[in-house]
Order: C-alpha cells, then structure tokens, then sequence
C-alpha cells in the first residue's frame, strides 16, 4: 500500500524507491510492514521432516509454505537452526553463519528464502546473543590458555577462594552460573546451561563479530532477528553477589533477585545499535523481554522508539485464566506504553495456551475466543505452530523420556519444555504426517482429530476459526489500524472493545465465562452512534447479520466480532 506520492517517486527514480521502502512508513497512517504483518513462531526440528530423520528441517519447511500463505502468515520466525550441538535444541549455538546439518543446507536457506518471498512471506531468524555453544571456535580458543586471542570474549574470572564461584549467581537452569575449568584454573560464567557460556559484551571485537553476523544474514535476505535472552548480555563488572530471597527454587538452589546479571543499561546501548543496522534493511527486531511491568517493557521500544519494534509482552502470557479485569488491564498498560506492542499466547518455553486456558470441557471455544482475543488487538501477534490447530502440550510423564535437560535437572517441579514442542499434526497418518521415521519427541493420540487435514475439512474447527480471522484482519482497516477503545470497563464475565478508524470501527466481544451472558453497549460516546452493528465473525449459530447493541445475547465462552458505522 504505497502511498500516490511515493508510488511517483517510484516511477521516477528507482533510487528513491529503495531509500524509501527502506526507511519510511509503508501506509498513510505511518505504518511499517511489520506492523500490519501476521508472525509465525516455527520450531524447526517440529514442523517438518523431509527425509525421514524424525527431525523437522528446511525442505520441510519450504514443503509448508503453501500452508502457511492459505492461513495468512506474513512472517515466519524460525527458532535456531545453526551448527549447534543442541544441548539446548539449537539456543547453544557453534556458528552463526551456517546451517546445521540435520535441517539442511546454506543452499536449502535460500531455496526456502526465495520460495517464501514469492509468496510474500518474510523470514526472521532468531539471534542468540548473550552466550554460544562451548564448542563454538571462539569459546574453544578462549578455553585454551590465559593468553589465547579470544580469552577476553568470555567471562573467565577467579574463584573467591580456593574451590569458591566468584560469586553467589546462580543459572536460570539450575546450579551456580560459574564452571571452573581447570586447564586454565579460572571460572567461566553462564545465564544457561554451562555448555552455554556468557560472551564477553564489554569487548568491542564480540560486539563486532556479532553485528557483522546480523549483516551476513541480512545480506542473504532475511527480514529481522528475534533477539534471544537479551537482558542477559551484561553483568556488573564489580561482580557484586546477588541478593539471596527466601526459599528454595524448583532446581533446589537459593532464590535469588538476578540484580547484577541482568536488565544492566548497557542492553540499551547495544539495542540502539542494533536498530540502526536493521533499519538499513527495513529490518525488524524483536525481542525476548521478560518483563515485570509496563515501565520495564517501554524501555525496551526505547526513548525514542530507537531500539526494539517488537518487544513481545509476555505479561500477557502471565493472565493465566480467562479474567476479563486482568486481560483489560494488561491491554491498556501494553496500549498505552507508546510502542506497537506485539501479542503472544505461547511459545518453545510456555506451556501450550490450548491447556493453559481450556477447562477441560470447553477447550475448543476457549481457544477459539483466545483466538479471537490475540488476533484482533492493536498490535502484532506473534502465533506458534500448531496453535492455529489447537495442539495440547504432551508433557513426558517418566523422568528418562525427557529431553529437555531442566526437565531432568527439576523433576518433578520441572518436566521440561518437550511438552510444548512436540511435532506439528498435519493429518492422521502414523506420526500425524510428520515423519515416514520415528519423531524426534512423541505425538499425542489426540492428533488422529486435532490435525490440519481434518480440521480443513470441518468448518467447525479451531483451524476454519483461525483462517477466517486472519482473513478478516487482512481486509479490515479498523483491525489494522483502528485505536483501541475498552468497553463495558465493569463487566467481570465479557470482555468488549471497539477498533475504530476513521468512520469504519469493529466491535469485539468476548464471553470468557462459562454461563450465557446478555450485554449492551452504548457507542455513542465513541462516536459511533448506530444502533445494530454487522456482524463479521462469530462462534455462535448464525443468525440474523444484523443486531442490536442493546441488546446482546452470548453463548458461553463464545465471541462476537462486528462492524459498527457512525
Ligand atoms: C531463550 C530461549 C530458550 C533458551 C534460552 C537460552 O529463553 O527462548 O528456549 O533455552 O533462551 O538460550
Ligand atoms: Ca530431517
């Protein structure tokens, strides 16, 4: 949707065209591809399998593509697919400028690039930037000696004492962030797992090779980077221990406030830099921000909108039941925070929403209304694979099944993430389709229904509710670009919101309790003085298109999404 003026330009200069698609806003609202764009979440060694490994990879993919257009995916965020040892499943990475074998090749990369460009699909990789594998080169040269070239691009330190960490820090995924080495006779330190040391961000040649990673990628045509873990790139250089909390974790070590080994300012310096190598590609940056509140997330989009586009709010994913006060609250605080935000119900680490949300009885409507949630706020949403389907998460149930190593580490408290990873469904065949070997992590029985075959052919199902909502985003100014304005502020059971764009303004309104709710609205304050509004999408029967605003019945759990005019 070029604007008349810059489609002149374009026809004037072919130069301009370029300076602009590369820097300027896309429509007359001053808004960029990505903010109209719909981002899928792709776990690769999950999606689809080409040659029978029992591991998804790249032709897999490619395979797919066609899938993805026909459901109205815009972009797609492949989690790490490099050379890795996969100690964390690819997050453990040994060279940022490959692709590791099980999933293909540098010439299968771009196959899949060009077949996903001509259907208007972006690719996003995902940047693993606060620590690498420690078989990558440049860890194994930094182990070496004292001395090594690369020794600085890590965090080597000396132990309090004889057979003491340098500090209290302890890793996310259990036990001290500090492994003696003792070839060299120092401590290294890691955020994850020790097979994942820190780099070193306070030396510019890390930095360096870093960017220049970014660049190589953009160069082969990729359309932005998920930043991994990025509030985890700086550490107090005093190394000043932690405060210890109360109580034990689910890996049994200390509690502790991580104050010194994360959210440190200097995040927001390489952010900035960062931003300005992606804008020379009309590239976005999103990023994996944890944070506790609003004021914390603002800072991420920066000062001046100068650092990430896309910080995902994951206190979204936080409103664990279906609260209409909670989820009010946390829309307005992401609305107002002065950013686009981006929405997300799951990803690789969070437990499915199709089972976080579903009560047992009614899964199918509550994802369904989830559904109709995410898709139509102000924002990006950001889906993961198979969500589109309603896939449960198929959690191991004996210790020596799991994969994941924290699930080992904190059995029982903590099974692990391959629950929330397991292999897409595409249809009933043996593996739902998704291997002619054996997958890599099992699928549950429930794939012979929940799979996209079937789902295609009932217009009934989570998938037929997925697409038509996708549609309509597409089509819909208002959803796309309307403002968001909270409705019926007091009601605890329905959820409603209007869009409004101009003249054009779309009713949203969702039951997220179990009984039959009657609701009213009155949109003449909002401008919107029409009496009916026309419905769009509902998961109710279908009844007249028309209905009154006084007077709404819903089913329960059901939504109801319409278009009001002035
Ligand atoms: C991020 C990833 C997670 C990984 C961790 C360490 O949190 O999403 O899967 O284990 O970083 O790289
Ligand atoms: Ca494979």
């Amino acid at each position: 949707m070029l604007r008349k003026s810059a489609a002149l330009v374009l026809s004037i200069a072919g130069f301009c065209c370029v300076l602009y698609s590369q820097t300027q806003p896309v429509d007359s609202e001053g808004h960029q591809w990505w903010q109209h764009a719909v981002f899928y979440e792709i776990y690769p060694r999950s999606f689809m399998d080409s040659n029978g490994d029992g591991i998804g990879d790249l032709p897999g993919i490619d395979s797919k593509l066609d899938y993805l257009k026909s459901l109205g995916v815009d972009a797609i965020w492949i989690t790490p697919c490099y050379p890795s040892p996969q100690v964390d499943f690819g997050y453990d990475v040994s060279n940022y400028e490959d692709i590791d074998a099980m999933y293909g090749t540098l010439a299968d990369f771009d196959r899949l690039e060009q077949a996903a460009k001509q259907r208007g699909i972006r690719i996003i990789m995902d940047f693993v930037m606060n620590h690498t594998s420690d078989q990558h080169p440049w860890f194994v040269d930094s182990r070496s000696s004292r001395t090594a070239t690369k020794r600085d691009w890590y965090m080597w330190h000396d132990g309090k004492a004889p057979g003491l960490p340098p500090n209290n820090w302890i890793s996310t995924f259990g036990g001290s962030a500090w492994t003696f080495d003792a070839k060299t006779g120092q401590f290294y330190y890691h955020y994850f797992y020790p097979q994942q040391p820190d780099l070193n961000w306070h030396n510019p040649a890390v930095h360096e090779a870093m960017f220049d990673a970014t660049r190589w990628w953009y160069k082969r045509g990729v359309a932005g980077f998920r930043l991994d873990a990025v509030d985890t790139l700086f550490e107090d250089p005093e190394l000043r221990d932690n405060p210890v909390l109360p109580g034990l974790n689910k890996y049994g070590d200390p509690k502790e406030q991580d104050l010194y080994n994360t959210k440190l300012p200097e995040v927001h310096d390489v952010l900035r830099d960062l931003r300005k190598v992606a804008d020379e590609h009309n590239a976005v940056l999103i990023g994996e921000t944890w944070t506790k509140d609003v004021n914390e997330l603002k800072q991420y989009y920066g000062e001046h909108n100068n650092e990430l586009q896309m910080p995902m709010d994951f206190m979204f994913t936080k409103v664990d039941k279906l609260s209409p006060p909670e989820f009010r609250r946390q829309i307005a605080a992401v609305d107002s925070a002065g950013g686009w935000p981006v929405f997300v119900l799951s990803n690789h680490d969070i437990v499915r929403s199709y089972v976080r949300y579903g009560d047992g009885q009614h899964n199918q409507a509550i994802a369904k209304l989830m559904a109709s949630l995410y898709l139509t706020l102000r924002g990006t949403p950001i889906m993961y694979y198979g969500e589109e389907i309603g896939m449960e998460n198929n959690d191991p149930v004996r210790k020596e099944d799991v994969k994941d190593p924290i699930g080992r580490v904190g059995w029982p408290q903590e099974k692990g993430r391959d629950g929330e990873r397991t292999p897409m469904q595409w249809d009933d065949s043996p593996n739902a389709g998704f291997t002619r070997g054996t997958p890599w992590l099992p699928i549950p029985p429930s794939y012979k229904t929940v799979n996209v075959a079937s789902e295609l052919k009932d217009p009934s199902s989570i998938l037929q509710v997925y697409r038509s909502l996708l549609k309509l985003r597409h089509q819909n100014q208002a959803l796309l670009e309307g403002d968001y304005v909270a409705l019926n502020e007091n009601d605890p059971n329905v959820l409603s919101y209007l869009r409004r764009y101009k003249n054009e303004a779309v009713l949203v309104v969702l039951n997220m309790s179990s009984q039959p709710q009657e609701v009213s609205f009155d949109l003449a304050p909002q401008s919107f003085a029409a009496k009916s509004a026309r419905t769009l999408l509902t998961s109710m029967p279908p009844g007249s298109k028309e209905s009154a605003l006084s007077h709404l019945s819903l089913e329960p759990f059901s939504f109801y999404i319409a278009a009001v005019s002035k």
